[in-house]
């Protein structure tokens, strides 16, 4: 049987009834390898039988909630796009909060640690805005670590240097003027089984025991040994932590705690102050 072709348009509204209409023009976009205005200004072109079918597949995945950063292997995260795969947490919005405190800081020659680079959104945002940073960004997972340096080379940032590194193993880092992290610190338990995509990622990336806090606990107590006099920790939590966080800071002994609430109004990044 002869198949049928189909109009972009049509296309697009075929595919609104199954996932959200957004979604499905930026997965047709990749399909095609056009931008955003190409297909509102082409409704009526035919998508040839191939396009269709990868599009459709698309849409089939989308629906049963893959990431659409996954489908079509990038993410925008502060001024870039970056490679992502299913090895890598995908990078949310929020997470820009920790790279908008950081370049509020005097960067010129000094040393930033990230803990748990996954992508490499962080390190290469802030590092690919000042050049005189220097950056050591460590990873567990070597898939994640290989999607970083991916990301390090496609960008042109060369003021990093990423290491296979696990943080529950000895630390032999010097002295930083900042570290970074948004470590994984959600409970595994509490997490809503219809959650948009978060069963596609890694749960290295997400999960934490003791309720989501032992790897922020991990970060928190060892971070002040690596910290100059005067050096900050910048750390992204979820809302429900951020008490623990005050009371945990206190008792290790940083002097300083300054926390910050999200779009939504949710404490969600603390700075700790050595
Ligand atoms: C929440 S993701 C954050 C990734 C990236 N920084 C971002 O903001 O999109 C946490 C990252 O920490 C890594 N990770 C988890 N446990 C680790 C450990 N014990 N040592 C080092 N990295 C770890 C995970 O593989 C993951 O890439």
């Amino acid at each position: 049987m002869k198949q049928q072709t189909i109009n972009i348009e049509d296309a697009l509204s075929k595919a609104s009834t199954n996932i959200d209409s957004l979604d499905a023009r930026l997965l047709l976009e990749f399909v095609k390898g056009v931008d955003g205005s190409y297909l509102f200004t082409h409704g009526d072109e035919k998508i040839n039988i191939k396009e269709s079918k990868l599009f459709f597949d698309l849409v089939q995945e989308r629906k049963k909630k893959k990431p659409l950063a996954y489908l079509v292997g990038k993410k925008g995260f502060w001024k870039n796009d970056f490679f992502v795969d299913k090895s890598v947490l995908v990078p949310r919005p929020e997470t820009e909060m920790l790279v908008e405190k950081l370049l509020e800081q005097d960067l010129d020659n000094k040393d930033l640690l990230e803990l748990g680079i996954g992508s490499g959104v962080i390190s290469l945002s802030v590092a690919k805005e000042n050049k005189k940073l220097n950056v050591l960004g460590t990873e567990k997972s070597l898939r994640a670590l290989m999607i970083a340096n991916k990301n390090a080379k496609s960008l042109d940032v060369d003021n990093v240097i990423f290491i296979n590194h696990d943080w529950n193993r000895k630390w032999l880092f010097p002295k930083m003027d900042f570290i970074v992290s948004n470590p994984p610190y959600v409970d595994r338990s509490s997490l809503d089984k219809n959650a948009d995509g978060v069963w596609f990622e890694p749960s290295i990336a997400l999960f934490s025991d003791e309720k989501g806090f032992k790897d922020l606990d991990t970060i928190i107590s060892k971070s002040i040994g690596f910290l100059k006099p005067k050096g900050k920790l910048f750390l992204e939590h979820s809302y429900e932590q951020s008490k623990k966080i005050v009371t945990l800071a206190k008792k290790i002994g940083y002097k300083n705690l300054e926390q910050l609430k999200d779009n939504n109004n949710l404490m969600r990044v603390s700075i700790l102050s050595k």
